[in-house]
């Protein structure tokens, strides 16, 4: 235990120096913003952290200012997956939401090490002006299990690190912090001034007047049994044929990204007492299909799996899949998932007469982190002059795939992108120009190979007779 309280401390410590340094550094003379309130919820309920923020800035310069800066720990840039914000409009029921675009940012004389998202604001706020933004933002890989290794009949516990005031490069004039934890076992957080806890939420604030880049280190120590479904990578190659269908092959490498499984696995314990064998576990895992999905099935390198049951109904389709044992703390499962879709559903006519494809990005399987996401869409022989549209920054590039009767080979349009959470779920295009005449490159091939081997038979019973004479 005491060597558990050094431990937390050291970790204390060395944030504290990191950041210290930080804060030595200037601040950004030029920033003419202030935040009059600001109000934080972090989600820790499931294994994908999610940040709420809601900010009134105040532009209290003589200039019109035309972003907000969001300012990061670098022990945290790495781990965010999406930044996401928005102004609200309208009140209470009619309340919707306006989003706004949000990238990176550069900012030189910022401290060292902290890193920054820039808020475009839609109209640059005036002088003396005030605007409220929403913001989410959502870190993976934040929870870090500890104990390391569990046993089969415990539950899992992690850290999560942050701090109790919101690092920002603007002054804050007064914020609130609310933590909400999945449960009520909480092992121990970090307690600074004006700190409380009831139930699944713990409060840090309000504070008053903190300067710009102030920060005071939290640790939480809290029980967190949802599973923590990681895909180190996903292969998704969804291929169009013009025949009429959309085949989908994803290719799965899921890990259980909680702490490791220590000791000998006993079936019989997990079966007969599921409530507190194996609770950090899983067994199950569901998979969000569109609707009119066919011939779907799933297997791993043994072969096909049968427990697997889907649901469907006119707005989507359920795949509730079973891996071949349950899935404990560093345990890895790899299996393929295949499916077809109606083409119809999913390829159209632009208005300049392009052809596109309109399919969802990112990993169907609910709740679920993907490190690594490739999305190959191959496209019919004969496509021309392809291009992607995804609403957020992926790497993109193109091959070629040879198939079984094809002549000069399909065109693959191929996109990756790191650390994908379910929001990354939207829908993305590829567009390319198509000839139909290549519809019927298939049959006249077969043709004239049939044509050709008549021809040769002419010519060899030719032969064969005139070498006789
Ligand atoms: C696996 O299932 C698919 C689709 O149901 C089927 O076409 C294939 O023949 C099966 N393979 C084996 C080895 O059972
Ligand atoms: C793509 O499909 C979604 C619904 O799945 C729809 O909302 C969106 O407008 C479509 N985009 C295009 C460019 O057709």
């Amino acid at each position: 235990m005491e060597a558990l309280q050094t431990l937390r401390l050291a970790l204390v410590f060395s944030i504290f120096v990191h950041l210290s340094l930080l804060a030595r550094s200037s601040s950004l003379s030029s920033s003419e913003l202030r935040i009059v309130n600001a109000e934080r919820r972090i989600d820790l309920s499931s294994h994908i952290v999610r940040v709420y923020l809601t900010l009134k800035v105040e532009n209290t310069g003589t200039s019109p200012a035309s972003e907000i800066l969001l300012a990061f720990p670098p022990t945290q840039v790495d781990h965010i997956a999406l930044v996401k914000a928005a102004v609200p409009v309208g009140k209470k029921k009619k309340k919707s939401y306006l989003p706004l675009d949000v990238k990176s940012a550069e900012v030189p004389e910022g401290p060292n090490g902290a890193k920054y998202f820039s808020i475009l604001l839609l109209n640059p706020l005036s002088a003396g002006g005030s605007v409220t933004v929403e913001v989410l933002y959502m870190l993976t890989h934040s929870l870090e299990p500890f104990p390391l290794e569990i046993s089969q009949s415990e539950s899992q516990l992690v850290y999560y690190h942050d701090s109790a005031i919101i690092l920002s490069p603007y002054h804050i004039k007064q914020q609130i912090t609310f933590i909400k934890t999945p449960s009520t076992k909480v092992e121990s957080f970090t307690n600074v001034e004006s700190t409380d806890r009831a139930g699944t939420e713990i409060k840090y604030g309000p504070y008053e007047d903190r300067t710009p880049y102030s920060y005071s280190p939290i640790i939480i120590h809290f029980e967190n049994n949802n599973p923590f479904a990681v895909v180190e990578e996903l292969v998704r190659e969804v291929e169009i044929s013009h025949w009429g269908s959309l085949q989908i092959t994803e290719s799965y490498k899921l890990v259980h990204a909680g702490a490791r499984h220590k000791g000998i696995f006993s079936r019989v314990e997990y079966q007969s007492r599921p409530s507190i064998s194996g609770v950090s576990s899983f067994k199950l895992l569901l998979a969000r299909l569109p609707p009119r999905v066919h011939s779907v099935y799933y297997r791993d390198e043994i072969g096909n799996i049968s427990s697997s049951h889907l649901r469907t109904d006119s707005k989507k389709s359920e795949l509730e899949i079973e891996p071949r044992y349950p899935l404990f703390g560093g345990w890895k499962a790899t299996f393929i998932i295949g499916y077809g879709l109606p083409l119809q559903d999913f390829l159209f006519e632009s208005s300049d007469g392009r052809r596109y494809l309109n399919f969802s990005f990112g990993c169907p399987l609910a709740d679920t982190v993907v490190d690594k996401l490739t999305i190959k869409v191959v496209l019919p022989e004969g496509s021309k002059s392809p291009s992607a549209v995804v609403p957020f920054p992926v790497e993109q590039h193109l091959e070629t795939k040879y198939s079984y009767l094809d002549v000069v080979g399909r065109t693959v349009v191929v996109l990756e992108k790191k650390n994908v959470v379910p929001d990354h779920n939207s829908p993305f295009q590829v567009y390319y120009n198509f000839n139909p005449i290549f519809m019927l490159a298939e049959p006249l091939m077969l043709a004239s190979v049939f044509f050709f081997f008549f021809l040769a038979c002419v010519a060899y019973l030719h032969v064969d007779l005139s070498i006789r004479k």
